[in-house]
């Protein structure tokens, strides 16, 4: 008997960036060392790339309320317009393996425009259901890495770890909607002038490292 063996498709990485910083972000630059070894360890692999942190998505509207929840057909010029934009950002989600999100702590949570893509990207029926047995998650078989700089040690097993709002939401909302394998790194300390920063951002490149073989 004959036996076909077909080759893997190439990973699909959605990589999203978040601070409003460029060259000095912290959180960006551990972003973009991972990317230079995920993509040695997967040549054929393709990268999305959403940064939400220069580019910020819109955020909820009337018109995207009636966009999301209406029939298509009812649809008005300006609901039609709001859900093509929250459509754009469902599909580079569902299209891809792993979700690769860098971000500052702001104000002992996510920045304003990671919140923005979120509610662009949780969506009835397209990222989650609701049916008789409750909520079901529908972006299946994904990974997530969250890329964490903070000012101050947020880890959640630190002291400061009580008002760390970020890692506890994130697990909750992409849990939500399907992705429960979630990672966490930590570039934490990084007010300047504290040596706990240098050593914590070589710690955080380290296990990056081990994560972009994985
Ligand atoms: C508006 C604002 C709010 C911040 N809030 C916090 C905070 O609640 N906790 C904290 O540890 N650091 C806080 N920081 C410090 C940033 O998290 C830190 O500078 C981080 O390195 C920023 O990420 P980036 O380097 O990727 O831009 C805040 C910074 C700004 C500008």
């Amino acid at each position: 008997m004959k036996t076909t063996v077909t080759a893997p498709a190439p990973a699909i990485l959605l990589h999203l960036d978040a601070s409003p910083r460029g060259a000095r972000s912290h959180s960006r630059k551990l972003g973009q060392d991972f990317l230079v070894d995920w993509r040695a360890a997967h040549p054929a692999g393709q990268v999305i790339v959403r940064d939400v942190g220069h580019e910020p998505p819109p955020f909820v509207s009337e018109a995207w309320v009636e966009g999301a929840f209406a029939p298509a057909a009812d649809h008005s010029p300006a609901a039609r317009e709001a859900i093509a934009v929250s459509n754009r950002y469902v599909d580079e989600l569902l299209a891809a393996d792993q979700l690769v999100i860098t971000t500052p702590i702001y104000n002992l949570s996510l920045p304003a425009a990671l919140k923005a893509w979120i509610d662009q990207i949780v969506r009835v029926g397209r990222t989650f259901a609701m049916g008789q047995g409750g909520f079901e998650g529908l972006a299946k078989n994904k990974r997530a890495l969250v890329i964490v700089a903070s000012g101050s040690d947020f880890r959640p097993t630190s002291p400061g770890g009580a008002y760390n709002f970020l890692e506890p939401y994130l697990r909750a909302v992409l849990g939500f909607i399907g992705i429960t394998d979630v990672q966490f790194v930590y570039a934490h300390s990084q007010n300047p002038g504290n040596p706990a920063g240098v050593t914590a951002v070589t710690e955080a490149r380290a296990a990056l490292r081990q994560l972009a073989a994985a």
